[in-house]
């Protein structure tokens, strides 16, 4: 619950103003007063207000803290430098990644923006259990790849090739489990981002493979996990999806073993502009 400290509160209205759905409002006593059944929690209260008058009894409160531009800004040019520099790593060196970095790194998940803040974003981290995990997602991917195969129509046709991929790339894992991993490329850890709504648990994916890098971690999205998992209710479960809550994405992640040398091109720049 969102709570105004009425000694603190001066009255000055900017927390009513910016509220996102309209729950505030100026008591008699010229003072902000917090209707909390409409309250998201978004706390743009509490960012915004001058005097700190405002509080949460349930959050933590002690992860607050005031702005301070060297801390918190970030300069354009270096932003998007960081972003085109980012790579998929396919390529990851024999070296398990730390249980603080992995923390450290969903910490930017965490703090990601969810509609109607919704926080409904939560995450399976698999490390010790990779290979049973990968296993089964290979089996999954080769049944599909041969039912796909066996029963090729006009509509189907465009999955051919992914089709022969699973089950090709199934055996040469069978063949090798060391060296041919198409799927997790070797890495020491999978992070499956699960949300109830899509966009959220795209959202913080985004942010967390951006803090990775940050972090000298480098992240791919395995797609083929997701092909794999999402219509097997009990692999889900198995795994530990929470109800109501799919697989949105699948990062695979480790301190890579490549190094770029520079940035790739893009196709240019899609926009209508009205
Ligand atoms: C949703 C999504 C799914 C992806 N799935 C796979 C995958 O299954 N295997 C893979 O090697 N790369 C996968 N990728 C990585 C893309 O191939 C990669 O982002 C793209 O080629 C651009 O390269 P870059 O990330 O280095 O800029 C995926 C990327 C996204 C965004």
């Amino acid at each position: 619950m969102m709570i105004v400290n009425e000694d603190k509160c001066i009255g000055c209205k900017k927390c009513i103003y910016d509220c996102p759905t309209s729950t505030i409002i100026y008591n008699e006593r010229k003072k902000a007063y917090i209707e909390n059944e409409r309250c998201i929690n978004c706390g743009h209260c509490i960012a915004i207000c001058p005097t700190a008058a405002v509080y949460s009894d349930s959050l933590d409160m002690s992860e607050v803290e005031p702005y301070n531009e060297e801390k918190f800004s970030v300069n354009p040019e270096n932003l998007l430098n960081f972003i085109k520099f980012r790579r998929s790593t396919r390529h990851f060196q024999d070296k398990p990644l730390e249980k603080e970095t992995i923390e450290r790194i969903l910490q930017a998940g965490r703090y990601t923006e969810s509609s109607t803040n919704s926080q409904d974003v939560s995450y399976i981290v698999v490390s010790e259990e990779l290979d049973k995990v990968s296993d089964q997602i290979y089996r999954v991917l080769k049944k599909k790849g041969e039912h796909i195969l066996a029963n090729l129509s006009p509509e189907t046709e465009h999955l051919k090739k992914y089709a022969t991929l699973w089950t090709t790339m199934y055996d040469a894992y069978l063949d090798d489990k060391a060296k041919n991993d198409r799927l997790f490329f070797h890495a020491p850890a999978v992070v499956f981002v699960t949300a109830g709504q899509e966009i959220n648990g795209a959202l913080a994916s985004a942010t967390i493979e951006l803090m990775a890098n940050a972090c000298g971690v480098g992240c791919c999205y395995c797609g083929f996990a997701l092909v794999a998992l999402n219509d097997q209710p009990e692999l889900l479960k198995e795994l530990g999806v929470q109800e109501g809550k799919k697989i949105i994405a699948c990062l695979v992640m480790g301190y890579p073993s490549v190094k770029y040398q520079r940035t790739v091109p893009r196709n240019p720049l899609s926009v209508l502009w009205k």
